[in-house]
């Protein structure tokens, strides 16, 4: 379902940097954007740009308190709480962007799931609910707004992958399944546009710390610092617009956890 879309304006200071926002018509939409990479992105976006923030994900507390940081800066944000699984929501998301502010030109596909399962514990349910949100959500949200951005012929979407896109890992079928075919995807979308003016990036982390490595018995400095996964996405978007960056792997400086 889709609740309420609320327009903050004002002051803010992140919890991972401080920020002076500058006025700007940069409309950035960002899945997943209540926490983890989805957060960093968003606001590293914010820093840079100055750009107006579309903030989804289902709980709408979480994104109203990262959209509440933009306040004291003069931001603005838009909460729109969406479930990427839900095919009405994302069309009534992109609906109630439009009709807001406009035609995104960024659009970050980064809402995602993991579930560790080998595979004679991996329920039918599990495989689905992984595939459902990280690349059937991805597809769905890419096709709400694909039309417009073509039809001005600018815009950059990211497709979060991870290296569990190009590499396989025990425990993860669901999760590989699905970050395989969001790289597919996202190389499809790449393919159709390229002549159209949009750029596409695929995004491939290794281990970031979020909350869902919540429980995993490692420091955080086995994991990469989830401001660096962001950082490289809006420096990935600063390229001139005779180049675009098609596939970003980032890992742990030490390797794979
Ligand atoms: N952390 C890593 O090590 C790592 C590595 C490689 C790739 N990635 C990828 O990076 C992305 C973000 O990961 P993260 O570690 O930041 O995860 P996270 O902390 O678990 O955050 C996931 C985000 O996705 C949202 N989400 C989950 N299900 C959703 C749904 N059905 N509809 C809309 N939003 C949904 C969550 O918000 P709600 O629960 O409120 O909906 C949350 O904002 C994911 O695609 C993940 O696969 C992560």
């Amino acid at each position: 379902m889709v609740g309420r879309a609320l327009i903050f304006r004002g002051e803010a200071t992140f919890a991972h940097s401080k920020i002076e926002i500058r006025n700007s018509t940069m409309i950035v939409v960002v899945t997943g954007a209540s926490q983890g990479i989805g957060q960093a992105i968003a606001e590293a976006f914010a820093d840079r740009d100055g750009a107006q923030i579309v903030l989804a994900a289902r709980s709408a507390d979480a994104l109203e308190s990262v959209a509440a940081s933009y306040r004291d800066h003069g931001g603005e944000a838009l909460v729109v709480p969406t479930d990427v699984t839900d095919d009405e929501a994302v069309a009534e998301m992109a609906d109630t962007v439009q009709s807001e502010w406009g035609v995104p030109d960024v659009l970050v596909n980064n809402a995602g799931l993991f579930r560790h399962a080998p595979l004679d514990e991996l329920t039918l349910d599990g495989f689905r609910e992984q595939l459902d949100v990280n690349l059937t959500g991805t597809f769905a949200v890419t096709q709400a707004f694909l039309p417009a951005m073509r039809k001005r012929g600018t815009g950059h979407l990211f497709f979060m992958g991870s290296v569990a896109s190009i590499q396989t890992y025990p425990g993860n079928a669901g999760y590989c399944a699905a970050k395989h075919g969001v790289r597919g995807l996202a190389r499809v979308v790449r393919e159709e546009t390229k002549d159209e003016g949009l750029r596409v990036t695929t995004v491939l982390p290794g281990a970031t710390y979020t909350p869902t490595w919540d429980g995993v018995d490692l420091p955080e400095e086995r994991f990469m610092p989830p401001e660096d996964i962001a950082r490289s996405i809006v420096d990935a978007y600063h390229l001139s617009d005779r180049t675009v960056l098609e596939e970003l792997v980032l890992r742990p400086q030490a390797g794979d956890v």
